[in-house]
């Protein structure tokens, strides 16, 4: 049995393009293999508080008091369904060029010293070392614009896929795949086909990723779905 974990961090409860990919991917997955496990985490409508002093105080203690203790529970557990998943999900839009505040206090919920890094000056000037691996990480984005990629219009303003794809090293993951839908505020055919081809993208994923040792045939892929021409995924 495969665990998935799935996160949705799309503020929008209704017509969100994040959630819809993403409930894509889960229906494909347990039309294959119905047995395995599937937890939702929807920071979008119920966000995890943001980190405060006190929290650090708590995650850096060493012997921690009840309060402390309770402080952290939230990230606790949290980070168990992190550390249970193989598939982290995470199906997240572009919020004014990065991700969700509710995703970055997710990730600062949970990439926590101890508990899923270690931190070690005796390893020079990479101090800090992931504790989980062999996660394999699939990235739903949708956002308004379009042409983030190397060579394009808006290339250098995606601050949203490089910060994920850093952060979530320190969860254990290796394996990174990203499909997204752009245009989206343009509305018009070039967002059709964008989102047309992101569907499109989800059954060969899932196929490859829900193989029989669950280990996917395809390399790590960055990849926004385009409209144009022939290209179709384009690799970034
Ligand atoms: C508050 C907010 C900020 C946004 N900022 C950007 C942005 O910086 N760049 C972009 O391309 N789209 C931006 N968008 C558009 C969203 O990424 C797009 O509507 C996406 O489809 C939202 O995801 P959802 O459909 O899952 O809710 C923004 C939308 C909202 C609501």
């Amino acid at each position: 049995m495969t665990k998935l974990l799935r996160i949705d961090a799309s503020a929008r409860a209704s017509g969100s393009h994040t959630r819809a990919l993403a409930d894509a991917f889960t229906e494909s997955w347990l039309s294959k293999r119905p047995n395995d496990e599937f937890t939702l985490r929807d920071i979008g409508r119920n966000p995890p508080p943001f980190i405060s002093e006190d929290w650090i105080a708590a995650a850096f203690a060493k012997d921690r008091s009840g309060s402390q203790a309770l402080l952290l529970a939230l990230s606790d557990e949290l980070i168990a369904e992190v550390a249970d998943a193989k598939i982290i999900l995470l199906a997240t839009p572009m919020y004014n060029y990065g991700m969700p505040a509710a995703l970055k206090a997710w990730f600062d919920q949970v990439v926590r010293i101890g508990k899923t890094f270690t931190f070690d000056l005796a390893r020079g000037d990479r101090p800090l070392e992931p504790m989980f691996s062999g996660k394999t990480l699939v990235l739903l984005t949708s956002w308004g614009e379009f042409g983030f990629g190397s060579g394009e219009l808006n290339q250098g303003r995606d601050s949203l896929t490089p910060h994920v794809r850093t952060a979530s090293r320190y969860l254990g993951v290796d394996e990174f795949h990203h499909i997204g839908i752009e245009y989206q505020e343009f509305g018009d055919r070039r967002f059709e086909t964008s989102r047309e081809a992101a569907f499109a993208a989800i059954e060969p994923l899932v196929e490859s990723l829900s193989g029989a040792n669950s280990s996917s045939s395809l390399p790590n892929s960055d990849r926004a779905i385009h409209a144009e021409g022939s290209r179709g995924l384009l690799a970034r």
